[in-house]
């Protein structure tokens, strides 16, 4: 790294003395950053450059602001667009629309069944196309970037009069137009939820046929998979066959071994991960807890070893209790008492503390939230996920270097996600950074106490605004609507 020169040179903000962790993986070393307007405009020893505001960051980590690779936030962009809950950990940057599920394209007026009250639970927050919203959050910009999948449940929904078969030949060309459209109007891919009931029976070959519209744009796939415990390895082949078809990059979602059968089981999915990133394009992300949430489904609480509430509209007084004490008190069984509890959601205690780490190692694996902003007592990776990793398991249990710890929230998913300009420190790169404390980063919020803020995260900035600083939001919101023409995926 190097200086800008020789000349005095002056600049909107200059943050001197920081270790910078350029998002690289690369060791970090100690300098300076200048940020102009929206842009880094220098790196390194900036002795000569004046900034009109000036940081001392002595101690501090200076990160580009992390990309949260896998989130429901297609609505809170819109309800609440501070997304505290997000740039309190320092991510700048959503990707939207995960799971098979997303607010766009939906010109029906009924809403699409669950998972899809994971979004939204009116129909008026939905779009009949995802340029529709877009234009919504260009009107009311949050203060996070979004770049925005399309769910392939939602595409069943808007094209089939019932769910629970395959898609006709007409219904798959109806659904190809639709994503062909939506990639037109600036979704950078597809996402699909083929473990849920609205699109457990879809044929791989179905899926394979939306598929077909993101091969002209590169769009990107991401894959909740069929099935996360017994068959996994299947799933996970069939989700890269699906992206084999039409020759695009596939991301498996939240990648975990779900039941206590399948424990361990990691050695053999990250094995076939490899064989198959020999051969194709294909990624992976993954939150660090040992517990998923979800909807509240019977299936989910097979593999559970424990399950706790996270919102019950029957029941509203049941979030954050388990449902063991729910059904001993009500004197049923869980499955009688998930029942009564609908629609509900839960947090599932599901997974191998050795998986979540054997995976969060391989070399592959971005960090995506999966955080669940609807939820009243949501899963605590909602606000947690990021400084999780930064403090629990690279400081202290030395899973990741620090420095590969931020590579895989930055340059890891800005390169495999197509964010141009985003993702590592650079001169002419946009100033989405992070100012931490790597001694005190932690998450704070836990099953008990979900909604607790990150601590060690001493300011944000996104586009060059400030967003988060002093623990508290600033009001600002400089976020964008990132279309795929303005992606590395443009075309
Ligand atoms: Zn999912
Ligand atoms: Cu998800």
């Amino acid at each position: 790294m190097s200086g800008t020169g020789a000349a005095p040179a002056g600049a909107d903000l200059v943050i001197r003395g920081a270790l910078l962790l350029d998002g690289s993986g690369e060791a970090p070393v100690t300098g300076d950053l200048a940020v102009s307007g929206d842009r880094i405009t220098g790196l390194g020893d900036l002795a000569r450059t004046v900034g009109t505001r000036e940081i001392e960051a002595a101690g501090r980590a200076l990160a580009p602001g992390f990309i949260d690779v896998h989130t429901h936030d297609d609505r809170l962009l819109l309800a609440d667009p501070d997304m505290k809950a997000k740039t309190s950990q320092g991510v700048t940057s959503v990707v939207v629309g995960n799971c098979g599920i997303s607010l766009a394209p939906l010109r029906s007026k009924a809403l699409p069944p669950p998972p899809f009250d994971l979004l939204a639970d009116a129909p008026e927050y939905c779009f009949a196309g995802i340029g529709e919203y877009f234009a919504a959050l260009d009107a009311a910009p949050p203060a996070t970037n979004a770049v925005a999948l399309v769910g392939h449940s939602v595409l069943r929904h808007d094209t089939m009069d019932s769910l629970d078969r395959p898609a006709n030949d007409r219904e798959i060309a109806q659904m190809r137009d639709l994503m062909a459209e939506a990639m037109d109007e600036g979704a950078i891919g597809m996402s699909s939820g083929l473990f849920y009931p609205p699109a457990r029976a879809a044929a791989t070959a179905e899926v394979m046929g939306v598929a077909e519209a993101l091969t002209a744009g590169d769009g990107i796939y991401t894959a909740h998979i069929r099935d996360e415990s017994e068959h996994v390895l299947d799933a996970i082949e069939e989700a890269a066959a699906i992206a084999r078809h039409a020759d695009v990059q596939v991301i498996i979602s939240h990648h975990k071994c779900a039941g206590a059968a399948n424990h361990g089981r990691s050695v053999e999915t990250l094995a076939l991960i490899d064989k198959l990133r020999s051969e194709q394009r294909l990624g992976l992300d993954l939150y660090p807890y040992v517990a998923g949430s979800s909807v509240l489904l019977a299936e989910l609480t097979r593999d559970a070893a424990r399950v706790l509430i996270t919102w019950s509209r029957a029941m509203p007084e049941a979030a954050g209790r388990d449902l063991a004490d729910i059904a001993a008190e009500m004197g049923v069984d869980q499955i009688e008492a998930s029942a009564r509890l609908q629609p509900a959601g839960a947090a599932y205690f599901m997974m191998d503390e050795g998986d979540v780490r054997r995976i969060m190692s391989h070399e592959a694996t971005m960090i995506g939230s999966d955080g669940l902003p609807t939820d009243v007592h949501p899963h605590p990776r909602l606000w947690g996920t990021f400084p999780r990793v930064l403090g629990h398991y690279a400081r202290e249990e030395g899973v990741l270097s620090l420095a590969d710890a931020v590579r895989r929230m930055t340059g890891l998913p800005a390169a495999e996600f197509g964010l141009k300009d985003r993702g590592l420190l650079r001169p002419g790169a946009f100033a989405d950074l992070v100012l931490f404390d790597p001694e005190t980063v932690a998450d704070r919020a836990t099953f008990d106490e979900p909604l607790r803020t990150a601590a060690g995260i001493d300011a944000v900035f996104v586009n060059g605004e400030a967003v988060w600083t002093d623990g508290a939001a600033t009001g600002a919101r400089p976020g964008r609507a990132i279309r795929r023409s303005e992606t590395n995926r443009g075309r």
